[in-house]
C-alpha cells in the first residue's frame, strides 16, 4: 500500500483506502428545476460581484501546498505534468458515472513512477451544478477525486457563482460561498462539504489567482455567471463589473515576462469561458477575448497557450499573433454533458482570420494533460472512451511556434 502524500501544514489530498464508485448521489439533485424555472430565467442575466482577493497580489506557489521534497522532486525531473479539465459535476439523472469514468482515470495517472506523474489538477469551472451549492460537493467533488492524492486548484464556472433567487424552497445565498468555503479557505483543514472524504480545503488567495510552479504559472480569471458571454471587467461600463481582473492579469504578465523571456517557465492563462469555440451554445467570448489581448499587449508577453472548459467538448486551436501560434484549448469535457459543436461546421482544419479551428471538435468525455521543461509546453487530451484517439499540440516556447 503506497502511503498517502501529506502536504504543507498537514494537508490532505485523497482517501488512504478509497472505495468503490458511488452509483448513486448521496443528496439528489433538484436544482435543475429551479434552474429551469421562469423564476430564474428572469434573474438569469445579472452578473454577480467578483469576491475580492483575500490579498493585493492573488498569487500562490505550489510550495505552499507540497512540501520541500515534493517540489524539489519536480526540479530535478526538470519538468512539470498538471491535469485539466472543466465541467466536472454531473448532476443529471444518470449519476455520477460519466464523471467518475474520468476522475478516476486522473486518479490513476497518478501512480505512473517518476517525473510523469501529473503534480496537481487545474480545474477551469463547473465544479457543481447547477448553483455550485455546498451540499453537492460531496457528490459532484470530493467523492469523484476521493483518490486523486493531489492539490486541486480551481477557477469558478459560471454554475459556480450562480445563485439561489428568493423562493420558498430556494434561499438566497451569497455568489461562490461554498467555492470559497472550499478553494479559497484562509488556511487547510477539513471542508464541511466532504462529508468526512479526507482532503483539505484548499487555500487560493482568491478566485482569480497565478498559481507559481516549477517551470510553469497559470493565470486564473474568473469570468462570471452569465452562460454566455464570459465577463472579467467592465468592458468600457457595459457591465456592472470592475476592472480589476484585467489589471491583475496585466501585471501578472508583466511579473512573468522576465521569466518567460529567460526559458525558466511556460505562462498559461486559463478561463472558464472560451475565447474562441465552436459549440453550439455560446460560441467564442469576444469582449473576454478583447480584454485579454489588451491586458497582453500592456505587458508586452502573450500566454503560450489558453485553457478553458465551459463548451462541454473538446476543441483545439491555434490563433497566430505577433508572429506567435497560441493553442486555445476547450476542454469542458470532464463528466456534465458531451455536447455537439454548432451544426453545419465544415471539417477542420477551418481558418477564419488569424485563427485556425485545428481538429474536429471531440465529443466525448475526457481531460487534459499538460507537460512542459519550460522549453516545450506539451498539452494532450485524452478520453474516457478508449475509442476515441488522443490528440496532442506542443510548442517550442522560444520561437512561439506549434512543432
Ligand atoms: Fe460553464
Amino acid at each position: 500500500m503506497t502511503k498517502n502524500l501529506i502536504g504543507t501544514d498537514g494537508r490532505l489530498f485523497g482517501e488512504s483506502h478509497p472505495g468503490p464508485d458511488e452509483t448513486g448521489f448521496q443528496v439528489d439533485n433538484t436544482s435543475v428545476r429551479y434552474f429551469n424555472s421562469p423564476y430564474y430565467r428572469r434573474h438569469k442575466d445579472q452578473l454577480q460581484p467578483v469576491p475580492p482577493p483575500r490579498r493585493d497580489s492573488p498569487r500562490m506557489n505550489l510550495a505552499d501546498v507540497l512540501d520541500d521534497a515534493f517540489i524539489s522532486g519536480i526540479k530535478q525531473a526538470g519538468k512539470i505534468v498538471f491535469h485539466a479539465v472543466g465541467d466536472t459535476g454531473a448532476a443529471k439523472r444518470s449519476g455520477p458515472v460519466t464523471e467518475a469514468r474520468v476522475a478516476d482515470l486522473m486518479a490513476g495517472d497518478l501512480s505512473v513512477k517518476g517525473a510523469l506523474a501529473p503534480a496537481f489538477f487545474f480545474h477551469p469551472g463547473d465544479v457543481i451544478y447547477y448553483f455550485g451549492e455546498g451540499r453537492y460537493y460531496y457528490d459532484q467533488f470530493y467523492e469523484p477525486f476521493r483518490a486523486y492524492d493531489r492539490p486541486i486548484f480551481a477557477i469558478p464556472g459560471n454554475h459556480d457563482g450562480m445563485v439561489f433567487g428568493r423562493d420558498a424552497d430556494v434561499p438566497t445565498i451569497p455568489t461562490l460561498k461554498a467555492f470559497l468555503r472550499n478553494f479559497c479557505a484562509a488556511a487547510p483543514g477539513p471542508s464541511p462539504d466532504a462529508g468526512g472524504l479526507m482532503r483539505s480545503v484548499m487555500t487560493q488567495p482568491g478566485v482569480y489567482f497565478t498559481l507559481d510552479a516549477p517551470f510553469v504559472s497559470i493565470i486564473g480569471l474568473y469570468s462570471n455567471v452569465l452562460e454566455g458571454p464570459g465577463v472579467i471587467s467592465s468592458e468600457g461600463g457595459r457591465y456592472p463589473v470592475p476592472d480589476d481582473q484585467v489589471q491583475f492579469l496585466e501585471l501578472e504578465l508583466a511579473r512573468l515576462k522576465p521569466l518567460r523571456q529567460a526559458g525558466e517557465r511556460a505562462v498559461l492563462v486559463a478561463v472558464h469561458h472560451p475565447p474562441l469555440s465552436v459549440d453550439g451554445k455560446s460560441g467564442g467570448t469576444k469582449g473576454l477575448s478583447e480584454d485579454i489581448d489588451a491586458a497582453c499587449r500592456k505587458a508586452g508577453l502573450w500566454p503560450d497557450a489558453v485553457l478553458s472548459g465551459h463548451a462541454h467538448l473538446y476543441q483545439r486551436f491555434t490563433r497566430r499573433v505577433e508572429g506567435r501560434e497560441i493553442p486555445y484549448v476547450v476542454s469542458g469535457s470532464g463528466g456534465f454533458a458531451a455536447t455537439p459543436p454548432r451544426s453545419g461546421l465544415p471539417p477542420a482544419p477551418v481558418t477564419v482570420g488569424s485563427v485556425t479551428l485545428v481538429k474536429n471538435p471531440i465529443v466525448a468525455f475526457g481531460y487534459l494533460t499538460v507537460t512542459t521543461d519550460a522549453r516545450n509546453l506539451t498539452i494532450a487530451f485524452g478520453s474516457s472512451n478508449p475509442d476515441i484517439p488522443p490528440d496532442r499540440v506542443t510548442v517550442d516556447l522560444k520561437r512561439g511556434l506549434i512543432v
